[in-house]
């Protein structure tokens, strides 16, 4: 009997760890840090033998377990108290271990602010983080401590040279901004705007084929699609439909942090050096005449070859380019599928769309409203020293998250917060209100392509069909933000059938 309540409670001090790491929003997230989400399922089987070793060695070893686990949790617990180090200065809040409500709960950080203010400590799992609530602050914070915040990193980093641009050092990362921000500048951008609202044509043309033969398509693969065969013509002058393109668009997809997981280091290495060879094929096709570029809007890579020849060689810049179309392509597909997602819920909006001309640019106003209701990332930096921060302490090697997210929905900053109302963006976004695309010396170098391409995704869908909704469900966490139901399936009738019909 002793021995079968110690084991219970040896289980229930590991239950709500267990929950987290084994739940599915967990584990989407894990496929980013497969290293962090191996430790933490191997933890848990070395908890689980532990146990079972101590059950089978005898009522001794079981009875000292129990008494070291227990004395464990009540330390944790009493670190875990929402006063814990406020008075060294720590924020209040709960550092208790894997708190269930940032991945259940898409309020979470909303409340925690207002439970314990704008300034709050928690948990990221087990790592110690302070949040920061509200535009003002965070913009203050990023001033203040500039060189003590260091940016997040993500593992698949390591495999590009010099590491993603976001996570350079200083001096490269003010060299390559440079080099991306002509890039992805309107003189590039612009000129292929014509070609981005042919694929969107295309794919909502074929999803409206597939979805009235099946009865309702899912949105989602649709808008990856859409996203992946335009970017590929934007930054590589590549086709989906000739080899080379066809290609990278698989290795692209291996490479994405969702898929990246499943391949050992040395094969995405090869994939790498795949891709080498696909652009190296590309440049000869290019050099040698034979190919379209010229009468095709430039690509990012073609743009290189004219004006700086040697970027073609760095792979610096080559893998950046990489794995921004493929990183960056993933945050705008999650933009468009919160875009129909919104305009499937709020229909007035796309008649309104559909009604008017260009004039008020209302498409526009609802991407902006999208993202600040939806799609707005949060930041997250690190500590690199202890800090002070509005009489607050930040620990050296704890991370910071600034929730632009929550800090979009301030009553004082935007009437009716909770409500869709691309109107509100009439007179455009009011200065310092409003930060989708980041606030620092790392702010999205995507901004004009994303807003661009959502725009005439609006346009074109909504001037172009209507639409039912067969399935749908709850909002799901798909591993860094929210994002709609994968469910959220549509038919889609365009509007001249239906109209010569009606
Ligand atoms: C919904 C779409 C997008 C959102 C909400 C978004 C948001 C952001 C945010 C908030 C940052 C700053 C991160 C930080 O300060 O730590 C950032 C950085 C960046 N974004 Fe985006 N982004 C989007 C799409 C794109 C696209 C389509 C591209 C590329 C074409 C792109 C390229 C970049 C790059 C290169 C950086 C790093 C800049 C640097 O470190 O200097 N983003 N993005």
């Amino acid at each position: 009997m002793e021995t079968w309540l110690e084991l219970l409670v040896l289980a229930a001090v590991c239950w709500p760890v267990a929950r987290v790491a084994l739940s599915r929003p967990f584990l989407r997230r894990a496929r980013a840090f497969p290293a962090k989400g191996a430790a933490t399922l191997g933890a848990l089987f070395l908890y689980a033998g532990l146990l079972l070793g101590a059950a089978v060695a005898g009522p001794v070893a079981l009875r000292s377990l129990t008494v070291a686990v227990v004395l464990t949790w009540l330390i944790l617990r009493w670190r875990a108290r929402e006063a814990f180090g406020v008075s060294g200065g720590l924020p209040a809040g709960s550092l208790g271990l894997a708190p269930v409500g940032p991945w259940r709960d898409h309020r979470f950080y909303e409340k925690q602010a207002a439970l314990h203010g704008p300034v709050f400590k928690m948990s990221n799992f087990v790592r110690p983080v302070v949040c920061i609530v509200g535009l003002d602050l965070a913009a203050d914070l990023l001033r203040e401590h500039e060189d003590g915040l260091g940016v997040g990193y993500v593992p698949s980093s390591r495999f590009v040279p010099s590491g993603f641009l976001r996570y350079m050092p200083p001096d490269a990362h003010r060299l390559y901004r440079r080099v991306f921000q002509q890039a992805f500048s309107k003189d590039v951008i612009d000129p292929h705007l014509p070609l981005i609202r042919r694929r969107i044509r295309e794919e909502l043309a074929a999803l409206a084929d597939e979805s009235s033969r099946e009865g309702g398509t899912r949105a989602r693969p649709c808008l990856e699609r859409m996203v992946r065969t335009a970017f590929l013509s934007l930054f590589f002058g590549m086709r989906a439909a000739e080899p080379n393109g066809s290609r990278l668009l698989a290795i692209q997809s291996m490479i994405d942090w969702r898929q990246a997981y499943r391949h050992p280091p040395w094969r995405i290495r090869r994939l790498h050096a795949e891709v080498d060879d696909l652009i190296a094929r590309q440049i000869r096709v290019w050099e040698s005449g034979g190919g379209e570029a010229d009468s095709r809007p430039p690509s990012i890579l073609h743009e290189w070859l004219l004006t700086e020849p040697e970027l073609i060689h760095d792979p610096a810049a080559v893998f950046n380019l990489l794995y921004i179309s493929v990183a960056g392509g993933g945050d705008l597909a999650d933009l468009l599928v919160w875009i129909v997602k919104m305009l499937c819920d709020h229909r007035e909006w796309a008649e309104g769309v559909a009604a008017e001309g260009t004039s008020t640019d209302l498409a526009g106003r609802i991407v902006l409203e999208t993202l600040r209701l939806e799609q707005s990332e949060y930041l997250v930096r690190r500590a690199l020293s202890d800090l002070r921060f509005r009489e607050k302490r930040i620990p050296r090697g704890w991370q910071v998250r600034i929730c632009v997210r929550e800090s979009h929905r301030d009553a004082a900053r935007f009437e009716d917060p909770e409500a869709f109302n691309p109107d509100r963006f009439l007179e455009g976004p009011s200065a310092g209100s409003y930060v989708p695309f980041g606030m620092s010396r790392h702010a999205c170098l995507g901004q004009r392509l994303t807003v661009a391409f959502g725009r005439t995704l609006v346009e074109e869908l909504a001037r172009g069909f209507e639409w039912d909704v067969v399935q749908d469900g709850p909002r799901e966490y798909g591993g860094f933000h929210w994002r709609p139901s994968s469910k959220l399936s549509l038919v889609l009738h365009p509007r001249s059938r239906r109209q010569a019909r009606g």
